[in-house]
């Protein structure tokens, strides 16, 4: 199957859920929470939990609830990450905090995050504890690569891999976890299971190193504010190697970010002058592709037929051209 047939199926369902649900009251808490789940998004979480269903024969159909919760869990980390990291912009639409208030937001937020867990109740017996074992270590990791991420921004001694140890935290954890959950819908072994889980986690890094990319030189259709990260003094890998070989003025300016009053978008242009100037992008294209290589890697461990072994293959190589 192609990924847009996943995404298909998918939204049909969500459409499904969105039509009985979409009176819940009180508006102010349910009709932030629609907005979100349906100003559109890759559905990449859910195609996954999907693929990963289908490549270990189970039927799609019955990974469907744990797609949704996986996507309901996404929507609600997006709500909070945006109002975290101050953005206006999700998906070309106005954020949640910013269309409602913070308040609303927050709550909103936590009432989505219930509703994912409500969707795993669908599973039961061996199935239903695996999955919600793996939902709640995963939440917890997300919520501690999301304080690294915020920690940093403040830090000025940041290493690479405490970069990496925060993206597969806060980005990689969930698409290996998306995957297996597939996996554990259809009953695949325990190894199985495993080897999916690291190849989702190898490309949800490969994932967040493109997203860091896109943020700065990325074009309107990525659908947020382009150099959000850079306002916000993110640690990205962008930034972490332009630091490593800028001269001690550059460093003293680039770190300086939010205590300047210096022009927003001519500072945004500096930044990205200098990310080019010390070649970090071309740096990040690289480790972009030796993710993924890592992960097709565990891809060629597992013990599947090879037309599903391409099936993980093309999602992997669609991450890597992705321009949204
Ligand atoms: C955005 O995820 C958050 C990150 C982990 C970078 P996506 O890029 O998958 O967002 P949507 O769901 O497609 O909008
Ligand atoms: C997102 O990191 C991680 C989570 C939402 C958990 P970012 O802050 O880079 O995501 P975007 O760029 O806002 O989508
Ligand atoms: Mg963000
Ligand atoms: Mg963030
Ligand atoms: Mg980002």
């Amino acid at each position: 199957m192609e990924i847009s047939t996943y995404q298909k199926v998918f939204e049909k369902y969500l459409e499904s859920i969105i039509e009985n649900e979409q009176n819940l009251e009180p508006r102010n808490l349910y009709d932030p929470i629609w907005y979100i789940m349906s100003i559109g998004g890759k559905r990449l979480r859910p195609v996954l939990t999907m693929m990963g269903c289908d490549v270990f024969k189970g039927d799609i159909n019955s990974a469907l609830p744990a797609a949704l919760a996986v996507e309901m869990f996404h929507n609600f980390t997006l709500i909070h990450d945006d109002i975290m990291d101050n953005a206006d912009l999700r998906r070309g639409k106005q954020t949640v905090h910013v269309k409602w208030d913070v308040n609303t937001g927050i709550l909103s937020g936590d009432a989505l995050m219930v509703m994912a867990n409500q969707y795993f109740e669908f599973y039961e017996g061996e199935s239903f504890k695996k999955i919600i074992k793996l939902f709640n270590e995963t939440a917890l990791k997300v919520c501690e690569g999301q304080q690294m991420d915020m920690d940093f921004e403040k830090s000025n001694g940041v290493s690479l891999s405490e970069y990496y140890k925060m993206i597969s935290l806060k980005t990689g954890v969930l698409i290996g976890s998306a995957l297996k959950m597939g996996a554990i819908v259809s009953n695949a072994k325990d190894k199985e299971a495993n080897l999916i889980y690291e190849f989702g986690l190898a490309l949800g890094i490969a994932f967040q190193l493109q997203d860091d990319f896109l943020d700065s030189f990325g074009d309107e259709s990525f659908g947020k504010t382009i150099g959000g990260d850079i306002v916000e003094g993110k640690k990205t890998f962008l930034m972490l190697k332009t630091l490593e070989a800028c001269t001690p003025e550059e460093k003293l300016k680039l770190l300086s970010a939010n205590s300047t009053n210096e022009n927003e978008i001519e500072r945004i242009k500096w930044v990205k002058d200098l990310f080019k100037k010390y070649k970090a992008d071309v740096l990040l294209k690289n480790e972009i592709d030796f993710y993924t290589k890592k992960a097709f890697e565990y891809l060629e461990d597992m013990k599947m037929p090879s037309e599903k072994k391409l099936i993980l293959n093309s999602f992997g190589q669609y991450l890597m051209g992705r321009k949204i």
